[in-house]
């Protein structure tokens, strides 16, 4: 769906500490937006813009990620028409995870978070005419008016800003011989939910390693993938754009093409980009689902006689 306004788009999945929602945005926002509920995190999937907000300007690309603090308030003057994901933290803010053995400066070092600038392009959006805000708490809209543009630092101090990470930063940590378990890509955690960034690697090269993920029933998360680019090695008839939901407790796995590709090493590389949401507590599915959901997707890893199997 396309709107020039975040907060009109509807949710695809939610629960009380997250919302899950798709914007294309191909026009300049003539207002500013402001999330009161929660941190938002913006996935560029398509298309490119200018971003300006309290702390400066960002060019935003695709593959960024842009972390919004709740109270920011920004807009976007697209360049190219944008596919955003965009991911709520409801009541809630984002943290980097704990890098555990590995360190804090795997994955991606720190210095990799690029934040915004007051720059020339930022001074030069600074104008004297009215402006207008558009607050969601509580999920409800109010609008603030003033009649300058509100964007209007010079600077700032301080350790809570926006700030940009491209998956293209990220080193991901793999072995040649244990399959590492999807939590080795977390990227952005919440208290009850972790994005997770899978990007492209060399597959497991010892002859007895597993080369697609175990079949598993995921108790614990409900777990939903977006697929950016490239060829998802786990799934057989999966395109860039999808969304692929698996609720807790129902058990999924390679499918059997990617099976049988990992059992024959055929691939000694995976260039997919995809980007994972587990959420501890029960999504809701919304209703825009039920217009856009592949009713198929659930018997994709039958044979075409019926049967299941590798
Ligand atoms: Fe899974």
């Amino acid at each position: 769906m396309s709107s020039l306004s975040p907060w009109v788009m509807p949710d695809l999945l939610s629960n009380p500490h997250c919302r899950y929602r798709m914007w294309r945005l191909s026009e300049s926002m003539p207002f500013l937006v402001r999330n009161a509920d929660g941190d938002e995190l913006l996935f560029i999937h398509e298309g490119g813009g200018e971003f300006f907000c309290d702390y400066g300007h960002l060019t935003l690309k695709e593959g960024d990620y842009v972390v919004i603090p709740r109270g920011t308030m920004w807009r976007i003057e697209p360049t190219a028409p944008l596919f955003i994901l965009m991911i709520e933290a409801t009541e809630d803010s984002y943290q980097l995870p704990d890098k555990g053995l590995v360190g804090n400066h795997a994955i991606f070092d720190p210095a990799a978070l690029d934040v915004p600038a007051i720059d020339e392009c930022f001074l030069a959006q600074q104008d004297e005419n009215p402006w207008s805000l558009q607050v969601k708490r509580h999920d409800q809209v109010s609008v603030i008016t003033w009649p300058f543009n509100p964007l209007d630092a010079q600077g700032w101090h301080g350790d809570l800003c926006v700030v940009r990470l491209n998956w293209r930063d990220i080193r991901p940590l793999m072995s040649h011989r244990y399959h590492l378990p999807p939590s080795a890509h977390s990227t952005f955690v919440a208290s009850r939910f972790v994005i997770c960034t899978f990007v492209p690697r060399p597959i497991e090269s010892d002859p007895g390693a597993l080369r697609v993920p175990f079949y598993h029933s995921n108790d614990d998360f409900d777990e939903v993938l977006f697929y950016h680019a490239g060829d998802f090695f786990s799934r057989d008839n999966i395109e860039r754009g999808m969304v692929t939901f698996h609720p807790a407790g129902f058990t999924h796995g390679p499918h059997p093409k990617a099976f049988a590709a990992g059992q024959a090493h055929a691939k000694t590389f995976t260039d997919e980009v995809a980007v994972m949401l587990d959420t501890r507590d029960a999504l809701g599915v919304g209703q825009i689902c039920e217009g856009i959901e592949d009713p198929h997707y659930v018997s994709s890893w039958q044979r075409p006689d019926g049967t299941i199997g590798k």
